[in-house]
């Protein structure tokens, strides 16, 4: 049996809206995800025992059944006990340079690599689509994180439309060091402060989905029109984490004033991205924004959009 080394990128949210709530008590949304090569390193390696271990030197990973990557293998077992039985367990070494608890999904991929991982060591032979089945019971963002690239989003963030790619792009983003957002209550605060205004059938939610499938932001990513796209990135959840944490607003408001096609948070933030039409265009607004807020406590990235899932590390 052998080893593989996989690499994870982190997601961004171009667009996230929240239409109401669904009968599992999710919300039902409308996002449009992109990859970027941001990226953790997941090396998977059989165990001669039938646990499980996950190894990772981040101070903010745990390395406990509570981790994504723990669970997705643990999903796997019961998923498939008797080929788990002939296999054993799996040692799960987690290189982190995605921010945690950043809205980039990093915990996200770091599980649909150990999907993707164990398919291959005990040789299932499992199709994408049915690992995105696998996928959804372990996190609305980890179907996605499979296969990676750009893609429009619905239902709770499982069900996947494909979109042409925008690899030429790309992206600074930047986060206080120390600061969290907790989904779950960015959902809940966005639900008590809107949630009177959700409608409730599921006509309203088909067409609410539809007018993004054929609106002017998925028009603008098909003609790869990089400065539209900017002008057209949105996110609900913006409405109830930035003003509970100014920090995030501040961010936004600094970033956007030094240029770039667009700036926005992703997913429940506090991560803040700006859209560049190139690499160098985000180095240079990097080293502006460390000059503009020189505060130790800012991390810093630049990336490039990516077509890419979890794939083979070289
Ligand atoms: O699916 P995931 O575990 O990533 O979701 C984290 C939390 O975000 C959920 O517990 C829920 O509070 C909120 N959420 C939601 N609707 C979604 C996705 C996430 O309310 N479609």
């Amino acid at each position: 049996m052998r080893s593989y080394r996989l690499i994870a990128p982190a997601k961004i949210n171009l667009y996230l809206e929240i239409i109401g709530m669904r009968t599992d008590s999710y919300h039902e949304l409308v996002m449009i995800l992109q990859s970027i090569d941001l990226a953790d390193l997941i090396e998977i390696r059989p165990s001669v025992t039938d646990a499980i271990k996950v190894y990772c030197e981040h101070p903010e990973v745990p390395c406990t059944p509570d981790n994504l990557a723990y669970k997705a293998a643990s999903l796997m077992q019961r998923q498939f006990p008797k080929i788990a039985a002939n296999y054993g367990g799996v040692n799960i070494f987690i290189e982190k340079h995605i921010p945690v608890a950043a809205g980039l999904a990093g915990g996200s991929a770091n599980a649909a690599a150990v999907l993707v991982g164990i398919n291959m060591i005990w040789e299932l032979g499992l199709t994408q689509p049915e690992l995105r089945e696998i996928a959804a019971t372990l996190g609305s963002d980890v179907p996605f994180c499979i296969g990676g690239g750009t893609a429009i989003a619905t239902g709770r963030g499982e069900k996947l439309d494909p979109i042409p790619d925008l690899t030429t792009l790309a992206v600074v983003l930047a986060k206080y060091r120390s600061l969290s957002v907790s989904t779950p209550w960015a959902y809940g605060a966005y639900r008590e402060e809107f949630g009177v205004s959700y409608p409730t059938d599921a006509q309203s939610f088909l067409k609410r989905s539809q007018s993004v499938h054929s609106g002017p932001l998925v028009q603008a990513i098909v003609s790869r029109d990089g400065p539209q796209i900017g002008k057209l990135l949105h996110n609900d959840l913006e409405k109830v984490v930035c003003p509970e944490y100014p920090q995030v607003s501040h961010l936004r408001q600094t970033m956007a004033s030094l240029g770039g096609l667009g700036t926005m948070m992703s997913g429940s933030g506090p991560t803040v991205f700006t859209l560049c039409a190139s690499l160098e265009e985000a180095q240079s607004l990097k080293t502006q924004l460390i000059n503009e807020i020189a505060n130790p406590e800012l991390d810093v990235w630049t990336a490039k959009l990516s077509s890419s899932g979890i794939h083979l590390a070289q």
